[in-house]
């Protein structure tokens, strides 16, 4: 499963494309499979609201992050809020995309996917 959240419509997009199974961060969201999260960046590098608090209460079950953010911001907060989380829960991050991203990152994710959730899953 991919947990995501998305304001203005471009990890919603992503994810529409992806065909993975996939569900909407809510604001009291308890997940019990192993995941992985895709956010964007908000701010000036800052982690969603939404999503600290989906991941202090699921960080656990995190596999790995995905983050949308854009290049305009300048290397420095370049989809920070992947690395912040990284940084805070030592998950791994799988892929930074810009904006919506492209094809080479949308094959990245569906490697990771079937190596680390589908066998997970199976174990
Ligand atoms: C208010 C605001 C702040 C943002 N801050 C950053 C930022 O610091 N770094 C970054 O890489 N992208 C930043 N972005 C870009 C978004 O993360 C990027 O457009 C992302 O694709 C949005 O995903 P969404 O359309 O699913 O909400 C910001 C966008 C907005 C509207």
């Amino acid at each position: 499963m991919i947990y995501f959240a998305s304001r203005t419509g471009n990890v919603r997009s992503i994810i529409g494309r992806l065909s993975l199974p996939h569900a909407e961060i809510q604001r009291h969201t308890v997940v019990q499979e192993p995941f992985l999260l895709f956010t964007y960046t908000d701010g000036l590098g800052e982690v969603p609201e939404l999503v600290s608090g989906f991941m202090e209460r699921n960080s656990e079950l995190c596999k790995g992050i995905i983050v949308s953010g854009n290049r305009n911001y300048g290397h420095a907060l370049f989809a920070l809020a992947g690395d912040k989380l990284n940084e805070q829960y030592s998950i791994p991050i799988v892929c930074k995309m810009d904006l919506r991203g492209k094809e080479t990152d949308d094959e990245q994710i569906q490697k990771y996917y079937e190596r680390v959730i589908r066998n997970e899953n199976l174990s």
